[in-house]
């Protein structure tokens, strides 16, 4: 039997790294990992945890980054639409699952204010009983939704990316009608530029496939969708044909591989919103080098239009030095189809005594859009060195 996410018991290293990712975004480590994340979770122990074989170190590392990264998203569209959380009187995470964001928006806003939703109904009344937050149990059919209370800002997380085209317009429709007409609706979706290589799109912006991660939902209603942005202008257009609403489009801005919609209430108007992607890249070699010290190498990616990175090199807390870009990466590029700045290698080096095997080691990958991301390492002492980007991979001597 599997047994829930304690983060208590994970390897120490990589509990010391999620806590000093919170903290460098600004969260409380201990209220935001006091929780287990329940066994039943399958987005955790189903879809991410076998990335990474089954090593709860690394997928709890994962799970903590990806859900700053889901917040980072959120968080600027909020700045933007109400000036902070303090403005939004009631926020809704619709297809919730076990509420990984729920943890990050616990420190921003007060229980009351936040609503969660998902079909998985014990997912909700977990999260209700942990977090003390409001939820509704969510159905198949959009028309049964029993939930008429309007939010000023519903996130849609990776529900869209695996809905039919029936279900994609009426979900986007009815969740539409819960927004305050000053408002916002934020879904993720996968675009056609992800479509499995052996598939092509056809004229209707849309394919979906009965398959998912999920091994309890109908595949009918819940598989791999992909669509176009052509699809989903005419959806938004349904919504209220007689009066446009204000929309828009920010490729790659949620996950790695997903575009964010945004869409505004009757009277919002968005055609002044950004979003930032956070950069993204990691640790891949450490050297040994004859005359002692050792070199740090890896990649980073810029993922916003028109902004640029530098990446800070620090050691148990204190800023050492930069690290040196060491040129493009065309190796890494099919990763990031259509990135708008090519995926760049860096190395650094550290005395024995800087890499010294106890103390943490973090690349800071700061962009001008105003984002970080952190990459972790640390000298191991058996030859497996770990770090956040990928999985653990052998020190190298030479
Ligand atoms: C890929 S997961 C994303 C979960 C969460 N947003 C996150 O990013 O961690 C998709 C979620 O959609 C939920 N879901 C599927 N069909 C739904 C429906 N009709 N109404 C609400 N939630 C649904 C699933 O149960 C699952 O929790």
């Amino acid at each position: 039997m599997t047994e829930p996410l304690d983060f208590g018991r994970i390897d120490p290293i990589y509990r010391g790294w999620a806590e000093d990712y919170l903290r460098m975004s600004g969260f409380d480590p201990a209220a935001f990992l006091a929780a287990p994340q329940p066994a039943e979770d399958e987005m955790f122990f189903k879809a991410l945890l076998p990335n990474f074989k089954g090593d709860r170190g690394i997928g709890a590392f994962k799970f903590v980054e990806a859900t700053v990264r889901h917040y980072q998203a959120l968080d600027q569209i909020v700045q933007q639409a109400f000036g902070g959380f303090d403005g939004v009187s009631s926020l809704l995470d619709f297809a919730s699952g076990y509420g990984r964001l729920t943890r990050a928006l616990l420190q921003r806003l007060p229980a009351e204010r936040i609503w969660v939703s998902d079909i998985y109904a014990e997912a909700i009344d977990w999260q209700v009983r942990t977090f003390g937050v409001n939820g509704f149990a969510s159905v198949p059919d959009p028309a049964a939704l029993a939930h008429d209370r309007k939010h000023d800002v519903i996130f849609v997380g990776s529900l869209f990316s695996h809905l039919p085209a029936d279900l994609f317009r009426a979900w986007l429709r009815r969740l539409h009608g819960l927004l305050t007409p000053e408002g916002v609706l934020a879904f993720s979706v996968h675009d056609e530029s992800i479509l499995p290589s052996d598939q092509s799109m056809d004229g209707s912006g849309i394919r979906f496939f009965p398959w998912s991660e999920s091994g309890s939902l109908d595949p009918a209603i819940y598989g791999m969708t992909y669509v176009t942005e052509a699809f989903v202008a005419d959806a938004i257009a349904r919504i209220a044909p007689d009066r446009p609403l204000s929309w828009r489009v920010f490729h790659k801005g949620l996950y790695e591989n997903q575009a964010l919609y945004v869409v505004g209430g009757a009277d919002r108007d968005l055609s002044g919103l950004t979003v930032a992607s956070p950069p993204m890249g990691g640790f891949e070699r450490a050297t040994l080098l004859t005359d002692g010290s050792v070199e740090f190498s890896g990649w980073a990616i810029e993922r916003t239009p028109g902004a640029s990175l530098d990446m800070l090199v620090h050691v148990d807390g204190e800023p050492v030095l930069s690290a040196t870009p060491t040129g493009d990466r065309p190796d890494i590029q099919a990763t990031f189809p259509a990135s708008p700045a090519p995926p760049l290698g860096w190395s650094f080096r550290l005395s024995r005594a800087q890499a010294a095997e106890d103390k943490p080691i973090r690349l800071t990958m700061r962009s001008t859009s105003g984002l970080e991301t952190h990459a972790y390492a640390r000298m191991p002492s058996d030859p497996a060195l770990t770090y956040s980007g990928w999985s653990r991979r052998a020190l190298r001597r030479g």
